[in-house]
């Protein structure tokens, strides 16, 4: 099958690929806010999420975004599956592929686990995020999430390239972020000056390919972007000592209220969540006027919906 089946890592999509995504998302965001949220595009159509990692956003979004598109969903969990009797990830989703699907969402803490997966069945594939590798549709629901706010102030922006003329500062564990990945990726493609806030020991040991500058100092950087977007601590996937303590983690790099008050007029707050209050953002600071948590949340529906509407409408049944 054409690689075009799945969706893997943003470059998978390019900038015309992305375009297309934002568009659809217009019209399913329109879908979404209907007395009955629901269109029959992918009626008998089966996607099942495969999520070998915890999720509340990104496995909830993906199954009501199908929902809403008539699929019927399908959940795999990990702890109540024959994983415990020994079962390998080929084998489970070749089983599952083998019961009539037609779309598996994947998340596993392994970077590449995914492709490994389209390269096992002949079924479209979402990455959902795998280990530190990529989280494409977290970047392209950010994405849409700030060309809608530029939109919504009646600014004029390019279609293809809506972040154009923006400075993003990504700010926390970029090294074991598959946002960040994601992230940076997209919104440079997409016009954006892309900052990396953190402290030496948070970054990757090789920057080469990213297209982003690197900075220290989140007090001169803070007041200078139209946009922070915060990550949490990934002490799950972190296991050496790489800061002396959270507080003061919090005191170098969290969104402190003081820090809140150097932002510009006019700049906004994101995270991708789960947001651990008082680390990387202050408890009053993710609730702001300015911050677009919940945006991000609601948005990542209706993108999901586009994803899952590009890859399986039209197309032969799995
Ligand atoms: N942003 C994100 O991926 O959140 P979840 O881990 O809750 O899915």
């Amino acid at each position: 099958m054409s690689p075009a089946r799945c969706l893997l890592a943003v470059a998978d999509l390019g900038l015309d690929g992305i375009a297309e995504v934002m568009t659809l998302t217009d019209s399913f965001v329109e879908v979404s806010e209907r007395a009955m949220p629901k269109v029959p595009a992918l009626r008998g159509r089966t996607v099942v999420s495969l999520f070998y990692e915890d999720s509340t956003r990104t496995r909830l979004s993906f199954e009501a975004a199908a929902r809403r598109l008539s699929a019927d969903t399908m959940n795999f969990s990990v702890s109540t599956s024959s994983v415990h009797k020994g079962e390998s990830l080929r084998d489970t989703v070749e089983t599952i592929e083998a019961m009539g699907i037609d779309a598996l969402v994947v998340r596993h803490p392994s970077s590449g686990a995914p492709a490994q997966v389209a390269s096992w069945v002949d079924v479209s594939v979402i990455n959902a995020g795998d280990g530190w590798h990529e989280h494409p549709t977290q970047a392209l629901l950010d994405c849409y999430t700030i060309r809608a706010q530029r939109l919504a102030q009646g600014e004029s922006i390019d279609a293809t390239r809506p972040l154009d003329g923006l400075r993003i500062a990504i700010v926390g564990d970029i090294k074991h972020s598959r946002v960040a990945r994601s992230n940076v990726a997209a919104f440079a493609l997409l016009g954006a000056e892309v900052i990396l806030v953190a402290p030496p020991t948070l970054l990757p040991p090789s920057l080469a390919g990213w297209l982003a500058v690197v900075d220290h100092d989140f007090d001169a950087v803070v007041a200078k972007v139209d946009i922070v977007y915060l990550l949490r601590l990934q002490s799950e996937r972190c296991d050496e000592a790489l800061l002396p303590s959270r507080r003061e983690y919090t005191a170098g790099y969290g969104l402190t209220s003081r820090r809140a008050a150097m932002l510009g007029d006019g700049a906004w707050i994101m995270h991708p969540g789960p947001i651990n209050r008082g680390v990387e953002i202050a408890a009053d600071v993710a609730d702001q006027s300015n911050s677009l948590i919940t945006n991000q949340v609601a948005n990542g529906v209706a993108v999901r919906m586009a994803v899952l509407f590009l890859l399986l409408a039209g197309k032969p049944r799995g």
